[in-house]
């Protein structure tokens, strides 16, 4: 990334241009950001609440003009407080952080639940750019918490199909998307796999790369806090995944498979099985 890394650390304060309720518990927050607007898919900010706590978040829009967002799932104290932020109100954000996604894979495959369909759907919009062929399979629990699924089943090409999968089968196939990838997988031939959402979903998703011998890359989630690689509060095997992630290839993930699909660290070094 060309942006000078400094500056990429340095607080800025951004206005809410825009709030849109993507389901009941996931907002999106639009606001413009000159770094963020040259920011790779896959990136993250670390978003500021004054006097509550300063949480990492994936861009799920990057605008060339500088107008980005992000998409929060509500989930504890932090997301709560920038649940109430309104058209007008304002928020810290320091980034964008790490390695997004790479490119140049012609017909690919992503895969993604929950708030990770956020990463995902910048992916999206840079590969619909890049007139690659995308397959989106989007899984959630029920319909109300499918992410995402209008605006890119309305994106205006015929490069993009999408495929939903709802574990109680209120929309779409009824089990989880890594059933529907699977089945994919064995008639057709893709040329990347891309992943984001639950880690056991990721860690299917790496497996089945595996067997079908494609590329993958999937992004992982664990605790940030200085998001440039000084704590060591984010660390994967020999990775700190604020720098060398958050999106890690293949490769990389089987140098942390002892890891990778078993645990994370907390806030005290301790071990949350994922
Ligand atoms: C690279 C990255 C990108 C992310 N992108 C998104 C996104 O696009 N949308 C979204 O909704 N969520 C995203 N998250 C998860 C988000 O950061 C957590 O949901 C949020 O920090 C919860 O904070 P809280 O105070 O609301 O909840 P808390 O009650 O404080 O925490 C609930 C759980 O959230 C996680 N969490 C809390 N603090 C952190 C932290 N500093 N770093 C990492 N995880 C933490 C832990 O698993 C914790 O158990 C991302 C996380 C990472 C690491
Ligand atoms: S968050 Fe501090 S090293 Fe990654």
């Amino acid at each position: 990334m060309s942006v000078y890394p400094i500056a990429v650390n340095r607080l800025r304060i951004v206005d809410v241009l825009d709030v849109v309720r993507e389901s009941p518990i996931v907002r999106t927050f639009v606001f413009h950001d000159r770094l963020c607007g040259r920011a790779v898919p896959g990136q993250f900010v670390m978003v500021w609440v004054p006097g509550v706590d300063e949480v990492p978040m994936s861009l799920s829009g990057i605008g060339s003009d500088g107008v980005c967002s992000i998409s929060v799932g509500l989930v504890g104290e932090a997301t709560e407080a920038i649940h109430r932020l309104e058209r007008g109100n304002c928020f810290g954000i320091r980034g964008p952080f790490g390695r997004g996604f790479s490119f140049g894979r012609r017909k690919v495959m992503i895969v993604g639940g929950g708030t990770g369909l956020a990463p995902l759907a910048a992916l999206t919009d840079k590969l619909v750019d890049a007139k690659a062929d995308v397959t989106f399979l989007f899984g959630a629990k029920t319909k109300d918490e499918l992410l995402f699924h209008d605006r890119i089943g309305k994106v205006p090409s015929r490069e993009v199909s999408g495929v939903a999968a709802t574990e109680d089968g209120s929309y779409g196939f009824q089990g989880l998307i890594t059933e529907v990838a699977e089945g994919m997988l064995k008639k057709e031939k893709f040329d990347m796999v891309y992943a984001c959402g639950p880690e056991q979903m990721m860690y299917k998703m790496f497996l089945l790369a595996e067997k079908h011998n494609i590329p993958i890359e999937v992004s992982l989630e664990r605790l940030m806090r200085c998001a440039i690689g000084l704590c060591g509060s984010c660390v994967i095997g020999k990775y700190r995944a604020c720098k060398d992630g958050p999106v890690f290839s293949g490769e990389q993930l089987r140098e942390v498979k002892d890891e990778f699909g078993r645990f994370k660290r907390d806030f005290d070094g301790s071990r949350i099985t994922v």
